[in-house]
């Protein structure tokens, strides 16, 4: 008996493993497009998440295939790894840059190929791609001032941690917050180019708290800078005299900082990876598609959080 249930289960398991590869085998054969997605890097949470939601989307059209290359936040290694898609062949590329001057190249390199380009969440330079997909950033970075200013009861002194200066989102952050603080008496005493890094903001917060005894808020442009950021006041015993304003709201990471109280509020900056393969299958399929694709974004605070954050206003 033992040994009769012992082969029912080895067959079992067999017969899981070959009909296992037979689908592997049939969706690749079957893919009739190939996509090559380049990420700057795989280092954040965010970017995880968008590949994520880029794999989920594609996973339920077996007649795409998703190739997956991680730069490493290394703009040289984008700009080969896209220059392979090319010669590859690729129906189509999907690329989240680094940065925007140095991409841009390549980019409309594709694009004059006539492979189609879709640019997620940070933006190129010039017109030179088929469709761009993100949230307004200026939009965020306004309501982030607003918001804080509003908080702060316009006035007070504010750190910013600024994401690459070299990115669209970064340069959109931070001027949209700059109009957003506009004719109050809220006064920015210390930025600092970040990069988007949670050590760095780390470090460069505690070079504000060596400069400054009096900080009200910090801005980042992002949730893993405000938590380095807290995490230095933190270690300097300062947390609880300084509040902490981030930007992506992501479930498992910055909604959890708003509900322990450690961020007073975050900006969601969705990832747009459904998006993008929905626009990718639209392409393929020979439909026009709008050259901009702005994704709306909604604020998280404690009081809201439980009703899944208020959707940001129109202006
Ligand atoms: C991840 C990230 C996000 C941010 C986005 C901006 O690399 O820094 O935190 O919202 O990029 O492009």
């Amino acid at each position: 008996m033992k040994k009769l249930k012992g082969l029912l289960i080895i067959s079992a398991v067999m017969g899981l493993i070959i009909t296992g590869c037979g689908k592997k085998k049939n969706a690749e054969t079957e893919a009739k497009w190939t996509i090559g997605m380049s990420q700057c890097n795989l280092g954040e949470p965010w970017r995880v998440q968008m590949n994520a939601d880029i794999k989920r989307a594609a996973d339920a059209h077996a007649e795409l295939k998703v190739i997956f290359k991680d730069a490493q936040n290394d703009t040289l290694k984008q700009r080969a790894q896209t220059e392979e898609f090319i010669s590859a062949g690729a129906d189509l590329i999907i690329i989240s840059p680094k940065e925007a001057a140095p991409l841009t190249p390549v980019v409309a390199q594709a694009y004059q190929k006539g492979i189609p380009v879709i640019v997620l969440d940070r933006r190129v330079l010039g017109d030179q791609y088929t469709c761009f997909i993100g949230a307004d950033n200026k939009k965020i970075g306004r309501a982030a001032g607003r918001w804080i200013a509003q908080l702060l009861g316009n006035k007070g002194q504010v750190v910013e941690l600024k994401g690459l200066m070299t990115s669209t989102p970064g340069q959109d952050r931070n001027s949209g917050f700059r109009e957003g603080i506009e004719g109050t008496d809220i006064e920015v005493i210390f930025e600092a180019d970040m990069k988007w890094l949670e050590p760095n903001a780390r470090r460069e917060m505690e070079s504000a708290l060596a400069r400054f005894d009096d900080i009200d808020l910090v801005y980042a442009h992002n949730d893993p800078g405000a938590h380095g950021a807290y995490l230095a006041a933190q270690a300097a015993g300062r947390e609880k005299d300084i509040k902490f304003v981030g930007i992506d709201a992501l479930p498992q990471e910055g909604r959890i900082y708003v509900k322990q109280g450690v961020l007073e509020a975050s900006f969601e900056y969705p990832t747009g990876g459904k998006e993008a393969v929905e626009i990718a299958l639209e392409i393929l399929n020979g439909k026009e598609v709008p050259k901009e694709i702005t994704l709306s974004s909604r604020v998280f605070t404690k009081e809201n959080i439980e009703q899944g954050g208020q959707l940001l206003s129109q202006q």
